[in-house]
């Protein structure tokens, strides 16, 4: 396939999301299109796959000129896309999503599903431990990705679109999915990889193209952008040199205790969990994902009612069975998903950021004031635009996560939940938001810190805990030191040892 995009242009209202932009993607090649937040990447693919029509420019597709009105008919052209926020559907089961995606199937649910789905192989070869017959809701989110993946491939596509797809896996995820790309691009399959992860770009990509502000500002051979040409062209000259702790002192007086905590979400659990973390202490959660990540985090923010156990916050029970403080002010949260767990798409941002206080706001509030007071709050963590007005789910990918930090990050919570807290955010964004956090430490909070990215837990944090199976496997100071033996408990090596 030989694709071209010649100035191409979206308007979305007072916003120009892409500016004239010229792209060309071949088969056998894979093209990594990277860029600050905002800068359009999202809305440049989803005009090549027909969610949005552009507003001027041509698409050809191997010398004729395509009109793209809707996937549909960008599936009729080869082209296929996964998209940055998940479209599987949780309450349906992955036999299920992957027969819904074939447009042709009448009958996509039970047993119609088994025989649609009866032939297809991509999953099986992506994910073979995936189970077909199991709900999508039970799912890690690493897994989800590869059914996202997967219901793309069944199209067979010439062209795959990839929207972040690395963003939430694991390290041994990451790497399955970077020699797949390379074998799309081996058997002559086209691949845009959009990413923020320079990472991708040395494993996999032939070309990169970084964008800005809607327009396409470098393009080259991968091999002509190092990692200072590519930092240099993504953010300029700005310092992105990511903030570090401070040091504990060895006598932090406890200020959070999991205490025996024990809950169950839809795929998995936590079974006995105790931690205790200092006042400004950052606890980093280490473990392969599915292992009770995310049970662990509801739990501990009081989303989730525990089994058993408590969380105790300065001494007082706040979360335990049969029990719930209202947590606002004292425990923050940063979940995973924030579109589906942490913000109400259809309202403005100005509501969004009172989210978790609705209740505290006066019958009639002063609208002119709470716009002021999020403007002020939203130009803080730099989320764009910094329009109180605007409907959250008209964000980017990476200004929505902004957004969730925004309302959690802004006050001084005795604890943080954080959940993959820089997924999707462009490296400053990064930097920012490991510098908020850290300095809400150093003022006393505990800060609870989940992550499938070791280095950053080694580098960052004060202690790793291991989560396997739902239950702390070891604890050890954050040193590079100790990441064989966090290795080992990750995959379940140290009990098989001492069993
Ligand atoms: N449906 C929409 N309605 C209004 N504005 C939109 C819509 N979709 C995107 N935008 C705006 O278009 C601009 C580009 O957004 P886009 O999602 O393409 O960015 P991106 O490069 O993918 O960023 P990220 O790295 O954060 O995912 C942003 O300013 C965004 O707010
Ligand atoms: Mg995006």
């Amino acid at each position: 396939m030989h694709l071209q995009l010649r100035s191409i242009a979206k308007r979305f209202g007072a916003i120009l999301a892409v500016d004239g932009v010229d792209l060309d993607v071949d088969g056998g090649e894979v093209l990594a299109l990277l860029g600050e937040n905002g800068a359009g990447k999202s809305t440049l693919m989803k005009l090549l796959y027909g969610v949005h029509r552009p507003d001027a420019g041509q698409v050809t597709i191997d010398g004729r000129a395509t009109r793209i009105d809707s996937p549909r008919d960008a599936m009729a052209s080869g082209i296929g896309m996964v998209f940055q926020q998940f479209s599987v559907i949780p309450a349906l089961t992955v036999r299920e999503n992957l027969a819904l995606a074939h447009a042709s199937t009448p009958w996509f649910t039970g047993r119609g599903a088994r025989r649609a789905t009866a032939g297809l192989a991509p999953l099986a070869a992506i994910a073979p431990d995936v189970p077909m017959d199991a709900r999508v809701s039970s799912l890690s989110v690493g897994q989800m990705q590869l059914v996202e993946l997967a219901k793309a491939l069944q199209q067979d596509p010439r062209l795959l679109i990839l929207d972040e797809p690395t963003a939430v896996l694991g390290d041994d995820e990451v790497r399955r999915l970077w020699s797949l790309i390379r074998g799309f691009a081996t058997r002559g399959l086209a691949v845009v990889l959009i990413t923020h992860k320079l990472a991708d770009v040395a494993a996999c990509a032939d070309r990169v193209a970084v964008m800005r502000r809607g327009r396409v500002v470098a393009s080259g051979a991968a091999r002509d952008f190092d990692a200072t040409r590519l930092l240099r062209t993504m953010v300029g000259e700005r310092d992105l040199a990511a903030p570090s702790t401070a040091p504990l002192p060895a006598d932090a007086p406890t200020r959070v205790w999991i205490r025996g905590l024990s809950a169950r979400g839809p795929g998995s659990r936590i079974d006995g969990v105790d931690l205790r973390i200092a006042r400004g202490e950052v606890l980093g959660i280490a473990g392969v994902s599915g292992h009770g990540q995310d049970v662990l985090a509801d739990a501990c923010a009081g989303v989730l009612s525990p089994d058993a156990g408590e969380v105790i916050v300065d001494g007082e029970t706040l979360f335990a069975p049969r029990q719930r403080a209202p947590r606002a002010g004292r425990v923050a949260y940063i979940p995973e998903q924030p579109i589906r767990n942490a913000v109400a798409p259809d309202l403005p941002l100005a509501l969004n950021l009172h989210l978790d206080r609705l209740h505290t706001l006066p019958a009639i509030p002063d609208r002119r004031r709470m716009e002021a007071d999020a403007r002020a709050l939203l130009t803080r963590f730099d989320v764009r635009p910094a329009d109180p007005t605007m409907a959250a789910g008209r964000l980017s990918g990476g200004n929505l996560q902004k957004l969730v930090a925004a309302r959690e990050l802004c006050g001084a919570p005795a604890l943080v939940v954080a959940s993959h807290p820089t997924m999707g955010l462009d490296l400053a964004a990064s930097a920012f938001l490991y510098h908020q956090l850290f300095a809400l430490a150093q003022a006393g909070s505990a800060v609870l810190w989940i992550s499938e990215d070791l280095d950053d837990l080694l580098h960052h944090a004060h202690r790793i805990a291991v989560l396997h199976r739902g239950r702390i496997a070891g604890v050890v100071p954050a040193d590079q030191r100790h990441r064989q033996t966090i290795g080992a408990w990750m995959t379940g090596h140290a009990d098989a040892e001492a069993a």
